[in-house]
Protein backbone atom coordinates (compact mmCIF):
# COMPACT_ATOMS: atom_id res chain seq x y z
CA UNK A 1 0.00 0.00 0.00
CA UNK A 2 1.26 3.41 -1.16
CA UNK A 3 3.06 5.03 2.21
CA UNK A 4 0.43 8.03 3.35
CA UNK A 5 1.96 11.48 2.17
CA UNK A 6 2.35 13.21 5.29
CA UNK A 7 4.40 10.34 6.96
CA UNK A 8 6.83 10.88 4.28
CA UNK A 9 9.99 12.63 4.57
CA UNK A 10 12.08 15.37 3.19
CA UNK A 11 15.37 14.03 1.61
CA UNK A 12 18.64 16.22 1.38
CA UNK A 13 21.35 14.99 -0.71
CA UNK A 14 24.88 16.96 -0.80
CA UNK A 15 27.64 17.77 1.37
CA UNK A 16 28.12 17.04 5.07
CA UNK A 17 31.23 18.09 6.70
CA UNK A 18 33.07 19.06 10.84
CA UNK A 19 32.92 22.50 11.49
CA UNK A 20 35.27 23.62 13.40
CA UNK A 21 34.38 27.53 14.28
CA UNK A 22 36.21 29.68 15.81
CA UNK A 23 33.96 32.61 16.80
CA UNK A 24 35.90 36.24 17.17
CA UNK A 25 35.68 40.00 17.83
CA UNK A 26 37.79 41.40 15.49
CA UNK A 27 38.87 38.89 12.27
CA UNK A 28 42.44 37.75 13.12
CA UNK A 29 45.74 39.51 11.33
CA UNK A 30 47.54 36.92 8.88
CA UNK A 31 50.37 35.23 10.91
CA UNK A 32 48.99 36.28 14.00
CA UNK A 33 48.50 34.35 17.03
CA UNK A 34 45.27 35.12 19.39
CA UNK A 35 42.88 33.84 21.52
CA UNK A 36 39.02 33.56 20.13
CA UNK A 37 35.79 33.72 21.87
CA UNK A 38 34.79 30.78 21.95
CA UNK A 39 35.10 27.59 19.60
CA UNK A 40 32.92 24.66 18.73
CA UNK A 41 32.81 21.64 16.57
CA UNK A 42 29.44 21.45 14.60
CA UNK A 43 28.05 19.09 12.08
CA UNK A 44 28.31 21.28 8.46
CA UNK A 45 27.49 21.23 4.82
CA UNK A 46 24.54 22.83 3.29
CA UNK A 47 22.34 19.36 2.46
CA UNK A 48 23.12 18.88 6.18
CA UNK A 49 22.27 21.94 7.67
CA UNK A 50 19.03 22.20 6.03
CA UNK A 51 18.17 18.88 6.92
CA UNK A 52 19.16 20.08 10.82
CA UNK A 53 16.55 23.14 10.36
CA UNK A 54 14.12 20.72 8.49
CA UNK A 55 14.10 18.56 11.32
CA UNK A 56 14.18 21.64 13.74
CA UNK A 57 11.18 23.08 12.47
CA UNK A 58 8.75 19.54 12.25
CA UNK A 59 9.52 18.17 8.87
CA UNK A 60 10.69 14.45 9.12
CA UNK A 61 14.31 14.76 6.97
CA UNK A 62 16.95 11.55 5.94
CA UNK A 63 20.46 13.14 4.81
CA UNK A 64 22.50 11.60 1.94
CA UNK A 65 25.92 12.36 1.27
CA UNK A 66 29.62 10.93 1.63
CA UNK A 67 31.19 9.52 4.93
CA UNK A 68 34.49 7.74 5.69
CA UNK A 69 34.45 5.84 9.04
CA UNK A 70 36.43 7.20 11.60
CA UNK A 71 36.04 9.96 14.51
CA UNK A 72 35.06 12.95 12.27
CA UNK A 73 31.83 10.46 11.19
CA UNK A 74 31.05 9.40 14.25
CA UNK A 75 30.53 12.65 15.86
CA UNK A 76 28.44 13.53 12.83
CA UNK A 77 26.61 10.26 12.50
CA UNK A 78 25.81 10.95 16.13
CA UNK A 79 24.75 14.19 16.08
CA UNK A 80 22.53 13.25 13.07
CA UNK A 81 20.71 10.58 15.64
CA UNK A 82 20.44 13.99 18.29
CA UNK A 83 18.27 15.90 15.95
CA UNK A 84 16.05 12.56 14.47
CA UNK A 85 17.70 12.77 11.17
CA UNK A 86 17.44 9.38 9.28
CA UNK A 87 21.16 8.62 7.86
CA UNK A 88 20.29 5.38 6.64
CA UNK A 89 21.02 6.86 2.74
CA UNK A 90 24.36 7.82 3.47
CA UNK A 91 27.16 6.26 1.18
CA UNK A 92 29.98 5.03 3.49
CA UNK A 93 33.25 5.29 1.36
CA UNK A 94 35.39 2.74 2.09
CA UNK A 95 38.78 5.03 1.48
CA UNK A 96 39.15 8.79 2.15
CA UNK A 97 38.57 11.30 4.93
CA UNK A 98 35.27 12.54 5.56
CA UNK A 99 35.19 16.69 4.70
CA UNK A 100 36.08 19.38 7.68
CA UNK A 101 36.32 22.92 7.50
CA UNK A 102 37.95 25.60 9.61
CA UNK A 103 35.06 28.22 10.21
CA UNK A 104 35.79 32.36 11.16
CA UNK A 105 32.69 33.85 13.02
CA UNK A 106 33.50 37.07 13.26
CA UNK A 107 30.85 38.95 15.58
CA UNK A 108 31.63 42.51 14.52
CA UNK A 109 31.27 42.15 10.84
CA UNK A 110 29.04 39.80 11.06
CA UNK A 111 30.98 37.72 8.29
CA UNK A 112 31.68 33.71 8.23
CA UNK A 113 34.75 32.78 6.33
CA UNK A 114 35.11 29.53 5.63
CA UNK A 115 38.05 26.90 4.49
CA UNK A 116 36.47 23.33 3.09
CA UNK A 117 38.97 20.31 2.50
CA UNK A 118 36.46 18.00 0.90
CA UNK A 119 38.32 16.57 -2.22
CA UNK A 120 39.37 13.64 -0.88
CA UNK A 121 36.65 11.47 -0.46
CA UNK A 122 34.21 10.21 -3.56
CA UNK A 123 31.09 11.96 -4.01
CA UNK A 124 27.86 10.56 -3.86
CA UNK A 125 27.08 8.69 -7.34
CA UNK A 126 24.16 8.06 -9.33
CA UNK A 127 24.31 4.55 -8.31
CA UNK A 128 24.38 4.64 -5.16
CA UNK A 129 20.83 7.19 -5.75
CA UNK A 130 19.36 4.19 -7.50
CA UNK A 131 19.37 2.04 -4.42
CA UNK A 132 17.43 4.70 -2.36
CA UNK A 133 13.55 3.65 -1.51
CA UNK A 134 12.27 6.82 -3.52
CA UNK A 135 8.32 5.78 -2.01
CA UNK A 136 9.75 7.08 1.14
CA UNK A 137 10.21 10.89 0.13
CA UNK A 138 7.86 13.50 -0.78
CA UNK A 139 10.64 15.58 -1.52
CA UNK A 140 14.17 15.42 -2.50
CA UNK A 141 16.34 18.56 -2.24
CA UNK A 142 20.17 18.74 -4.15
CA UNK A 143 22.41 20.73 -3.21
CA UNK A 144 24.66 21.12 -6.12
CA UNK A 145 28.13 19.73 -6.57
CA UNK A 146 29.20 16.84 -8.89
CA UNK A 147 26.10 17.65 -11.08
CA UNK A 148 26.80 15.41 -14.13
CA UNK A 149 25.93 12.41 -11.33
CA UNK A 150 23.02 14.25 -10.11
CA UNK A 151 21.15 14.95 -13.32
CA UNK A 152 21.27 11.32 -13.41
CA UNK A 153 19.54 10.69 -10.16
CA UNK A 154 17.14 13.45 -10.68
CA UNK A 155 16.48 11.75 -14.19
CA UNK A 156 15.28 8.74 -11.98
CA UNK A 157 12.97 10.62 -9.77
CA UNK A 158 11.62 11.98 -13.08
CA UNK A 159 11.16 8.51 -14.28
CA UNK A 160 9.42 7.19 -10.74
CA UNK A 161 7.29 10.29 -11.00
CA UNK A 162 5.65 9.41 -14.35
CA UNK A 163 5.11 6.01 -13.02
CA UNK A 164 2.78 7.28 -10.04
CA UNK A 165 -0.58 9.04 -9.34
CA UNK A 166 0.14 12.41 -9.38
CA UNK A 167 -0.53 13.06 -5.43
CA UNK A 168 2.80 10.46 -4.69
CA UNK A 169 4.81 12.33 -7.19
CA UNK A 170 7.95 13.34 -5.29
CA UNK A 171 8.83 17.53 -5.67
CA UNK A 172 12.61 18.29 -6.70
CA UNK A 173 14.66 20.97 -5.67
CA UNK A 174 18.09 22.42 -6.00
CA UNK A 175 20.48 24.94 -4.90
CA UNK A 176 23.06 26.05 -7.39
CA UNK A 177 24.83 28.56 -5.31
CA UNK A 178 28.49 28.26 -6.60
CA UNK A 179 29.15 29.95 -9.70
CA UNK A 180 30.32 27.42 -11.40
CA UNK A 181 29.59 26.31 -15.32
CA UNK A 182 28.98 22.90 -14.39
CA UNK A 183 26.48 23.32 -12.13
CA UNK A 184 24.03 25.25 -14.48
CA UNK A 185 23.27 21.91 -16.19
CA UNK A 186 20.81 21.37 -13.27
CA UNK A 187 18.69 24.49 -13.90
CA UNK A 188 16.13 22.53 -16.02
CA UNK A 189 16.22 19.46 -13.70
CA UNK A 190 13.55 20.58 -10.85
CA UNK A 191 10.44 21.64 -9.75
CA UNK A 192 12.04 24.42 -7.39
CA UNK A 193 15.28 26.05 -8.27
CA UNK A 194 17.43 28.23 -5.19
CA UNK A 195 20.16 30.44 -7.36
CA UNK A 196 22.19 32.56 -5.17
CA UNK A 197 22.79 36.31 -5.52
CA UNK A 198 26.65 35.16 -6.49
CA UNK A 199 24.96 32.55 -9.37
CA UNK A 200 23.16 35.23 -10.52
CA UNK A 201 25.61 37.92 -10.32
CA UNK A 202 28.31 35.45 -12.60
CA UNK A 203 25.36 35.41 -15.06
CA UNK A 204 24.90 38.72 -15.42
CA UNK A 205 22.06 39.90 -13.53
CA UNK A 206 22.88 42.86 -10.65
CA UNK A 207 19.03 43.00 -9.71
CA UNK A 208 17.34 40.10 -8.01
CA UNK A 209 14.12 41.25 -10.57
CA UNK A 210 16.64 40.77 -13.42
CA UNK A 211 17.84 37.24 -12.32
CA UNK A 212 13.92 36.28 -12.44
CA UNK A 213 13.68 37.73 -15.81
CA UNK A 214 16.92 36.23 -17.13
CA UNK A 215 17.19 33.05 -15.63
CA UNK A 216 13.37 31.73 -16.80
CA UNK A 217 14.85 30.28 -19.80
CA UNK A 218 17.10 28.05 -18.14
CA UNK A 219 14.15 25.96 -15.90
CA UNK A 220 11.65 23.55 -17.00
CA UNK A 221 8.49 25.30 -17.86
CA UNK A 222 6.27 25.65 -14.47
CA UNK A 223 9.24 26.10 -12.37
CA UNK A 224 9.88 27.36 -8.96
CA UNK A 225 12.15 30.18 -8.63
CA UNK A 226 14.20 31.27 -5.40
CA UNK A 227 16.72 33.81 -5.32
CA UNK A 228 18.28 35.30 -1.92
CA UNK A 229 19.53 38.49 -1.40
CA UNK A 230 21.17 38.60 1.44
CA UNK A 231 20.10 42.36 3.51
CA UNK A 232 17.72 42.67 0.86
CA UNK A 233 15.44 39.54 1.37
CA UNK A 234 14.80 37.09 -0.90
CA UNK A 235 12.58 37.04 -4.74
CA UNK A 236 10.68 34.03 -6.54
CA UNK A 237 8.44 33.98 -9.22
CA UNK A 238 5.99 31.47 -9.58
CA UNK A 239 5.36 28.86 -12.22
CA UNK A 240 3.79 31.59 -14.40
CA UNK A 241 6.54 33.87 -13.72
CA UNK A 242 4.78 36.15 -11.53
CA UNK A 243 7.22 37.74 -9.25
CA UNK A 244 7.43 37.83 -5.43
CA UNK A 245 9.16 39.64 -2.61
CA UNK A 246 9.98 39.74 0.89
CA UNK A 247 12.37 41.79 3.05
CA UNK A 248 14.45 40.57 4.97
CA UNK A 249 13.93 40.41 8.80
CA UNK A 250 17.73 41.05 10.56
CA UNK A 251 17.67 40.52 14.28
CA UNK A 252 18.78 42.86 16.59
CA UNK A 253 22.51 41.97 16.60
CA UNK A 254 24.11 39.91 13.87
CA UNK A 255 25.95 37.03 15.60
CA UNK A 256 26.25 34.18 13.16
CA UNK A 257 25.50 34.10 9.78
CA UNK A 258 26.97 30.51 9.33
CA UNK A 259 24.83 28.31 7.34
CA UNK A 260 22.01 31.04 6.78
CA UNK A 261 21.21 30.26 3.46
CA UNK A 262 20.82 26.72 4.32
CA UNK A 263 18.60 27.79 6.58
CA UNK A 264 16.62 29.90 3.85
CA UNK A 265 16.24 26.72 1.94
CA UNK A 266 15.21 24.38 4.47
CA UNK A 267 12.57 26.61 6.18
CA UNK A 268 11.13 27.65 2.59
CA UNK A 269 11.08 23.86 1.55
CA UNK A 270 9.22 22.40 5.11
CA UNK A 271 6.61 25.43 3.63
CA UNK A 272 5.73 24.62 0.24
CA UNK A 273 5.99 21.03 1.61
CA UNK A 274 3.27 21.30 3.89
CA UNK A 275 0.88 23.35 1.20
CA UNK A 276 1.43 27.18 1.51
CA UNK A 277 1.59 29.24 -0.85
CA UNK A 278 4.63 30.61 -2.19
CA UNK A 279 4.42 34.09 -0.89
CA UNK A 280 4.12 33.01 2.51
CA UNK A 281 6.81 30.24 2.61
CA UNK A 282 9.04 33.11 0.82
CA UNK A 283 8.36 35.20 4.01
CA UNK A 284 8.83 32.63 6.83
CA UNK A 285 11.80 31.51 4.66
CA UNK A 286 13.50 34.77 5.37
CA UNK A 287 11.90 35.20 8.88
CA UNK A 288 13.82 31.70 10.06
CA UNK A 289 17.02 32.82 8.20
CA UNK A 290 16.86 36.13 9.63
CA UNK A 291 16.88 35.14 13.36
CA UNK A 292 19.14 32.48 12.78
CA UNK A 293 21.35 34.97 12.28
CA UNK A 294 20.96 36.26 15.62
CA UNK A 295 22.35 33.63 17.55
CA UNK A 296 25.13 30.70 17.41
CA UNK A 297 24.83 27.53 15.75
CA UNK A 298 20.75 25.77 15.12
CA UNK A 299 18.83 25.18 18.54
CA UNK A 300 16.84 28.06 18.58
CA UNK A 301 15.40 27.29 15.42
CA UNK A 302 12.23 25.83 16.58
CA UNK A 303 11.81 29.41 18.84
CA UNK A 304 12.64 31.45 16.20
CA UNK A 305 10.11 30.11 13.89
CA UNK A 306 7.00 30.77 15.92
CA UNK A 307 8.07 34.57 16.85
C1 LIG B 1 27.40 26.74 5.54
C2 LIG B 1 28.30 25.57 5.18
C3 LIG B 1 29.18 25.16 6.34
C4 LIG B 1 30.32 24.47 5.63
C5 LIG B 1 30.43 25.26 4.33
C6 LIG B 1 30.74 24.40 3.15
O1 LIG B 1 26.58 27.05 4.45
O2 LIG B 1 27.55 24.46 4.75
O3 LIG B 1 28.51 24.38 7.29
O4 LIG B 1 31.52 24.52 6.31
O5 LIG B 1 29.19 25.92 4.14
O6 LIG B 1 30.85 25.12 1.97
Amino acid sequence: MARREEQKKILCVGLVCLDIISVVEEFPREDSDSRCLSQRWQRGGNASNSCTVLSLLGSPCAFMGSLCAGPVASFIADDFSRRSIDISAVAWQPTGLTPSACCVVCTSSASRTVLLADTNIAEVTSEDFDAVDLSAFKWIHWEGRNADEQVKMMARVERHNQTVAPEQRIVVSVEIEKPREELYRLFPCADVVFASKDVARHLGFGTPADALRGLRPRLRPGAVLICAWAEQGADAADGDGTPLHSDAFPPERLLDTLGAGDTFNAAVIHRLAGGAPLREALTFGCKVAGAKCGFHGYDDIARAALD
